[in-house]
């Protein structure tokens, strides 16, 4: 995922327990010895999301605008809403660990598929399994309410998100497609069924 197309071992069935409010879009969760909170992100919490994407613009320096600005952060707000999706916050305790903008279901028109569109963490944070866990949580959600595959978009120039999103049993689809912002991504599935 460019920062445009990134859109970002609990994953055990058992091992993480999420209970998910769609309606409000609203998961909390409840790890072993880790407690995350996704909580439904909007244009009032700009100055707490630019501060997060300053933390991480040695991701945005992968893309176009290397730089965070408010700009980027209402645009990214905007994009997810007119694409259907939900920006969390992802919080650990009271710390804003990173954001993740999903689109539930009816990605391109198909209830069965879901797109991830931004899943990104502040760098203090990587490393640790929180990606794994935030996916499983993701997955599981997914699965319950009976949606097929979930997709996202890897630049080419993110090596360590490809290797992620691999290992995390999401197949590369296609050829990598050159895309307006001036990126190359690939396209990535997963089958949930
Ligand atoms: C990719 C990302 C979501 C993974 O989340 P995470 O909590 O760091 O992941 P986990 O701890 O569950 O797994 C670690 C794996 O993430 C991958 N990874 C990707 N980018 C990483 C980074 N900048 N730092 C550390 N690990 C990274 C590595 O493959 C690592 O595996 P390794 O331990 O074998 O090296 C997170 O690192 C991140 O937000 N990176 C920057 C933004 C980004 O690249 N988002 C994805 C866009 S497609």
């Amino acid at each position: 995922m460019s920062p445009r197309y990134h859109s970002h071992p609990a994953g055990l069935p058992g091992r993480c327990c999420a209970i998910i409010h769609p309606w409000s879009g609203l998961i909390f969760s409840l790890l072993p010895g880790q407690s995350i909170t996704f909580l439904p992100m909007n244009e009032s919490h700009l100055p707490r999301l630019l501060q997060l994407y300053q933390q991480c613009e040695d991701f945005l320096a992968l893309g176009p605008s290397p730089h965070a600005s408010p700009e980027m952060v209402l645009a990214d707000l905007a994009l997810s809403r007119q694409h259907g999706g939900t920006f969390y916050g992802v919080f650990q305790g009271k710390n804003l660990a990173g954001v993740l903008d999903l689109v539930f279901s009816g990605f391109q028109g198909d209830a069965s598929r879901a797109y991830l569109e931004l899943l990104m963490i502040a760098p203090r944070f990587r490393g640790r399994g929180l990606g794994k866990n935030i996916l499983a949580m993701v997955e599981k959600t997914l699965r319950s309410a009976g949606v097929a595959t979930l997709e996202a978009d890897v630049q080419v120039n993110n090596p360590l998100a490809l290797r992620f999103w691999q290992r995390e049993g999401f197949l590369p689809i296609g050829q990598p497609r050159h895309q307006e912002d001036g990126t190359t991504t690939i396209h990535l599935i997963k089958p949930l069924v």
